[in-house]
């Protein structure tokens, strides 16, 4: 809901719990007036009609209250908005107009020719931010930069940051500390989202996993990014975010050219980080993932099992393997096209290698079909090897600087995609690839960072950076509504690119290359800090670990870790036994019986993983399933019961695994015994509330 005071001059937009309000004074300086519960718009009023600190004069009284800090004037803060013109620098703004479309507002403000203006909507509790600049000319202005929001929070003592911190198969780790006074910058500067760091920050003071207030931000970008958690002088805390790592220019914009911000969404919550996560996946479930009312099938992904080394038939024993087990989904990963039989030729060449698929691939996927799956297929499509036809044909379309060296990761180069025909190109190749076969899943990979960002003879190469992540949405927005029965997942080496933007447009992500079971423990665990089960593909490998670390672990261990997720399975199946095999299928079997739940169910961490005992649970309707792994059991040490939340205490319910009847209270407040003991071991508990409610 979105309310104007009488004076046209204080907004109010309201969520089912949380509301958000800001105000316009009469020098055209917009305020934040409040980010927390629901409040009235005679509170809103109110909160306008208090004077704002005075400061004077070696501090400003903007710093700390504005909604957009722009650059210059009596501001010290970091700006949200930096731009340049032939005369001068910054931007000193007078208000235009308010416009409301459904529920968004937009507040626009003037400055000479350009126009900023400033986008809110909520959904759900989730307020989204984004920013709109339009110059009408007539002389052409630089945007050094051009942040999507600037958060405020109310005044607290003592507030902690958390946010998810990485690396290649070590992605998402959550790490919580204390703030100081000064900045803290996270970010990246690599042209993809990164494994480094996952564009969301969540602060509070004191919450507790069900308890106390968390304000959180994530941003709806797959390119470079910076977030600025800021703790300023008089300890207010801003966040301040958006597209670019620096201030050292996004794009021009010339007479008559506009440019939109990606999203930088923020969520309130009082339900501790439990309650700001579930808010958050509802959010995604709702609003941004493609058609998440559908749950995802079960996959099998050939790569561990076979890497490079590929060819029809082999991919056709797994799959007669893989439909044994159950799987509903075959995903034929790298190596199917061109010249590649390793990660030194082929990427830019998306034809099938006739040596390996001599019919092309539809032969193969009417066999995957015929099996009673579905047929997928991984690309590179951003990305190309020196020694590939396409680079032969076309050595200007890499980003690159003239007369420098061309810097090569994995062999590869990536390619200029802000240019028109690299954009035509992979359009015609991936359309005709999605249409000469019956594809109905792709990967789509992006397996190395920007190093040479250059673009000769570009009046602007800048703005390559944002163009190319423009160009992946287009192109990936583009053959979704010319081949609508094609699913896509986000990969980047592991969870390279998991991030609000590129959710929008696939239907699930590769988390981490890590595919150790206790390992990807911690990666889920921050994962579901702010994105939900139904897009986290998690994949059972092989035992040791072949790719990694060399774990030895059970299948038991395996599955129940991997069924976190979007279940899939990854190991050489040509080489798993008989009875592995038939446990395979049991697992998958009870995996598609509790997929609603866990897709689509509220998630409750129940017990962190930190050596010991770690469980989640998932609750839709009357159904509850517990995922429970015990890492290690220490003598003397019993194995707690796990206090299981998001239930009803008066309620009873049936444990589908043995029959038994639990109430409801006992289970909130003494816990279920899992049973569990020794080290890697675990379980699936499946509740029934009886009867139905
Ligand atoms: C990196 C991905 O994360 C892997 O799953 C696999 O697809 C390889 N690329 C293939 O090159």
């Amino acid at each position: 809901m979105l309310e104007t005071a009488d004076d046209g001059r204080t907004w109010l937009l309201t969520g089912p719990r949380s509301g958000y309000a800001v105000h316009l004074t009469e020098r055209d300086e917009l305020l934040h007036l409040h980010w927390g519960p629901r409040i009235a718009l005679a509170d809103a009023e109110a909160l306008a009609a208090r004077p704002l600190p005075g400061y004077w004069p070696f501090e400003s009284p903007l710093d700390g209250h504005e909604e957009y800090p722009v650059e210059g004037g009596p501001r010290f803060v970091r700006p949200a908005l930096s731009v340049r013109s032939a005369e001068r620098r910054g931007t000193e703004w007078a208000f235009e107009a308010q416009e409301t479309e459904g529920d968004e507002l937009r507040l626009a403000f003037r400055d000479g020719g350009l126009t900023v203006t400033l986008h809110y909507r909520m959904r759900g509790d989730v307020v989204e931010r984004w920013v709109t600049l339009h110059n009408r000319g007539p002389a052409p202005l630089e945007v050094l930069r051009a942040d999507s929001a600037t958060w405020t929070l109310p005044d607290r003592e003592g507030r902690r940051l958390s946010q998810l911190h990485g690396r290649w198969a070590a992605e998402s780790r959550l790490v919580r500390s204390g703030l100081t006074y000064g900045e803290k910058v996270i970010g990246s500067r690599r042209g993809h989202t990164g494994h480094q760091h996952l564009p969301w920050v969540a602060v509070d003071t004191d919450a507790t996993e069900e308890h106390g207030e968390v304000y959180g931000c994530a941003l709806a970008w797959s390119g470079s990014w910076r977030i600025a958690v800021a703790q300023l002088p008089d300890a207010r805390v801003q966040i301040t975010g958006g597209a670019g790592y620096d201030d050292s220019g996004l794009l021009t914009l010339d007479a008559g050219q506009s440019y939109t911000t990606p999203v930088f969404a923020g969520l309130w919550s009082d339900a501790g980080f439990g309650g700001a996560s579930r808010a958050w996946h509802a959010y995604q479930r709702q609003y941004v993932i493609p058609d998440a009312d559908r749950d995802r099938p079960v996959l099998y992904n050939s790569w561990e099992a076979t890497e490079f080394d590929i060819s029809e038939e082999q991919q056709a024993a797994l799959a007669r393997r893989a439909a044994a087990i159950g799987v509903e989904l075959f995903v034929v990963d790298d190596g199917w096209f061109g010249a590649r039989t390793s990660d030194r030729a082929g990427l830019g060449d998306w034809t099938p290698n006739p040596d390996r698929f001599p019919g092309g691939l539809k032969p193969l996927a009417d066999y995957v079909h015929a099996l009673g799956m579905q047929f997928g297929i991984w690309v590179e499509p951003e990305m190309v090897n020196p020694d590939s036809d396409l680079y032969r044909a076309h050595p200007d379309w890499v980003q690159h600087q003239p007369g420098r060296r061309r810097t090569e990761f994995r062999n590869q180069l990536v390619l200029n995609l802000a240019r028109q025909d690299v954009q035509e190109y992979l359009w015609e190749r991936l359309d005709q690839l999605l249409s000469s076969a019956p594809v109905d899943y792709v990967k789509w990979d992006f397996n190395r960072c920007f190093t040479d960002a250059g673009w000769p003879g570009e009046r602007y190469p800048q703005r390559l950076w944002t163009d190319h992540v423009h160009a992946l949405y287009a192109l990936v927005d583009r053959l979704r509504a010319a081949h609508p029965q094609v699913a896509f997942e986000s990969c980047s080496g592991g969870g390279g690119r998991v991030d609000l933007g590129i959710m929008a447009r696939t239907d699930q992500v590769w988390a981490s290359d890590n595919t150790d079971p206790l390992d990807r423990l911690a990666i889920q665990h921050g994962f579901s800090q702010i994105h939900p089960a139904r897009v986290m593909a998690a994949w059972v490998t092989d035992s040791p670990n072949t790719q990694l670390n060399g774990r030895v672990s059970s299948l038991r261990f395996r599955f129940v870790s991997a069924m976190a997720g979007v279940l899939g399975v990854g190991g050489d199946l040509a080489e798993w036994t008989e009875e592995e095999l038939a446990e395979a299928r049991d697992w998958v079997a009870l995996y598609k019986e509790i997929r609603p739940v866990v897709q689509r169910g509220d998630l409750y961490r129940l017990l962190p993983p930190r050596g010991g005992l770690s469980a989640v649970q998932y609750v839709l309707g009357d159904e509850t399933v517990v995922l429970a792994l015990l890492q290690a059991q220490h003598h003397g040490e019993p194995v707690p019961a796990l206090r299981l939340r998001g239930l009803d205490p008066a309620a009873s319910y049936e444990c589908r695994e043995t029959g038994e009847i639990h109430r409801g209270a006992i289970l909130l407040h003494h816990g279920l015994r899992t049973g569990l003991s020794g080290d890697l071991d675990a379980t699936v508990v499946r509740l029934r509330r009886t009867p139905p409610a």
